[in-house]
């Protein structure tokens, strides 16, 4: 019998990374779980990353699913490799800023890393910037506050536009001409992000990349493809967010 696949993010994030996996795997199952109760995790502890991880990626194993995808570069960067070890027969996609593909094409040699505080200040960037940057120069910047306004449906507000003015407008004058989306919520504001930045700055958007990604790394046996919505927050409003964002009309059940 074909089992789902797991797409977990701290709330609607990761539907960036589960609408390419749709489109590409069109007969799987998925079981997207988002921990909205307890989201924005960016400003969260590590433990308590870890922790959520934790409880997140049990209840995705209880409900059957044959992989895990970790659709959130704060949570990968905490709880990742100890998943690994956790669960060894368990195969885990993760996300991380997509330094390494950024460094490849820039022509300045400076890069800019839109991420959560704690993806900033993480050890997974940290290690990706000493290992690929080379000669190139990459300016972190941490966007406190854009999470949040995604998840109250505000990615298209003034708010988000000034925000960004003030994370994305330093990086470019400073000489940015790539800007890594760091946080999969993120893609949802890619066209603003790119509004401020301004003409010949490329924004670098990994959802499609870690999609791809389950192919190489999860058994792909379904028969007929489906998505189960999961939230740990408000059900409701996360059907209507579903409504909003991609007219879809789709049950969403309560998680733990
Ligand atoms: N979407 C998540 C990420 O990629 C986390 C956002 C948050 O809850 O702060 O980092």
């Amino acid at each position: 019998m074909s089992q789902p696949i797991g797409i977990f993010d701290s709330g609607l994030g990761g539907l960036s990374v589960l609408n390419h996996a749709r489109h590409l795997f069109a007969n799987e199952q998925f079981i997207y779980l988002a921990d909205q109760r307890r989201a924005p995790y960016g400003d969260r502890t590590r433990e308590e990353v870890f922790d959520y991880t934790v409880m997140a990626v049990d209840r995705l194993l209880a409900a059957g699913v044959k992989g895990v995808v970790i659709a959130c570069n704060t949570a990968s960067d905490v709880a990742l490799d100890r998943m690994r070890e956790r669960h060894p027969a368990t195969p885990f996609v993760g996300i991380e800023p997509a330094v390494k593909p950024a460094v490849a094409t820039s022509r300045t040699g400076i890069i800019g890393v839109l991420a959560t505080s704690g993806t900033v200040n993480g050890e997974r960037l940290r290690s990706l910037i000493s290992k690929y940057a080379g000669t190139s120069t990459i300016l972190t910047q941490a966007c406190p506050g854009l999470v949040e306004l995604i998840e109250d449906g505000l990615g298209d507000s003034r708010q988000t536009e000034a925000l960004l003015a003030e994370y994305v407008t330093p990086l470019v004058t400073a000489g940015a001409d790539t800007l890594v989306l760091g946080c999969t919520h993120y893609s949802f504001i890619t066209d603003h992000v790119a509004k401020v930045a301004g003409p010949g700055v490329a924004i670098i958007d990994p959802a499609d990349a870690v999609a791809r990604q389950i192919g190489r790394t999860i058994r792909l046996d379904g028969a007929q493809g489906g998505v189960r919505y999961e939230t740990s927050g408000d059900a409701v409003r996360m059907r209507r967010q579903l409504s909003e964002m991609f007219s879809e009309d789709a049950a969403v059940y309560p998680a733990p």
